[in-house]
């Protein structure tokens, strides 16, 4: 394929302008699995990762999710490793507020100060003057969220952040946090198996918000060969993991799918997803099959 039809590949999943004015392409990339076992240290194998990471912009990905606690800080810090100086129009949504103490612990913190701190290290690590979509890991019941979401309203108003969004919120809370400060986007756990979070894609599709669905494939759980898709696939000549892509793209132009991956091969399969239309009645068999 010639350099500008790769472009072409994520670009036709169409796109979604975050907040109003930042374009990207619907499909993206999450880089949480771009670390070690239980998303702490060094991945396995650095220079796949940051292949990955290379192939995933040349093939017109220009949305990247990441954090500061995946790692912590090494997801960032391959970001910037692969991609600085980076494309005009890529877009990096990192996140505050887990703090980590080892493998699969992750501990909310939304203090102010904390914040402050954490957005400091991400923007040196990632080389960023400004950091594009800003989100607020996990709301801390220890914290009122007003405090959480006022600090990064100051960081926004300093230039050190542009757009705030949310991770893991009810409705309740969205709605409680677009009475403190302009939200663009919300992240919850979503996918063709675990519709529960319905009621906030609707509430962001009402606003016009970005929607993320994290989880998309259910840790790779949606893609095997013996799982819930795979007779569907087969049917469609597709790969199970291509129509769980597929079924969010279709879901609401709102979705902005980020599957993560630590392998090119798995990329490209996903990324191919954006090029798959689905029938009314091949949705309904989805959801069935998930179901
Ligand atoms: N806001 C939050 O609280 C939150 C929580 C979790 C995740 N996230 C974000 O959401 C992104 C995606 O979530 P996720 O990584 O948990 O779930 P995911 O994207 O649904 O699944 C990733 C897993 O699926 C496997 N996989 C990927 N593509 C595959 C394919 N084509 N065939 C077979 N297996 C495949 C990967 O293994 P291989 O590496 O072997 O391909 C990896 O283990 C993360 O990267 C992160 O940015 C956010």
């Amino acid at each position: 394929m010639a350099h500008t039809d790769q472009q072409e590949v994520a670009a036709q999943s169409g796109n979604f302008k975050i907040g109003g004015d930042l374009e990207v392409n619907r499909l993206g990339f999450g880089s949480m699995r771009l670390t070690g076992e239980g998303i702490w240290g060094e991945p396995e194998d650095p220079a796949e990762c940051r292949r990955v990471l290379e192939r995933a912009v040349e093939q017109g990905v220009n949305f990247i999710d990441t954090a500061d606690s995946y790692g912590p800080d090494v997801a960032e810090r391959l970001i910037a490793e692969a991609l600085h100086p980076y494309r005009d129009d890529l877009v990096i949504a990192t996140k505050a507020g887990l703090t980590r103490s080892g493998p699969n612990e992750w501990e909310p913190n939304g203090r102010p100060e904390h914040i402050r701190q954490a957005c400091e290290g991400s923007l040196k690590r990632l080389k960023l003057e400004r950091i594009d979509l800003y989100q607020l890991h996990r709301i801390d019941r220890n914290v009122p969220v007003e405090e959480s979401l006022g600090a990064m309203t100051e960081l926004q108003s300093e230039g050190k952040i542009r757009h705030i969004g949310l991770s893991e919120v009810t409705v309740e809370q969205l709605e409680h946090a677009q009475g403190i400060t302009a939200i663009v986007s919300v992240q919850n756990r979503f996918n063709l198996a675990d519709r529960s979070a319905e009621d906030v894609l609707e509430v962001c599709e009402r606003d016009g918000l970005g929607f993320i669905p994290w989880f998309p494939l259910e840790t790779g759980s949606l893609a095997g060969a013996g799982g819930p898709l795979a007779e569907a696939a087969e049917r469609h000549g597709s790969a199970p993991a291509q129509l769980a892509l597929a079924w969010l793209l279709h879901r609401s132009p709102v979705v902005l799918p980020i599957p993560g991956t630590s392998s090119v091969e798995h990329l490209e399969e996903n990324l191919a997803a954006a090029a798959i239309e689905l029938s009314d009645d091949e949705v309904r068999e989805l959801e069935q099959a998930a179901d």
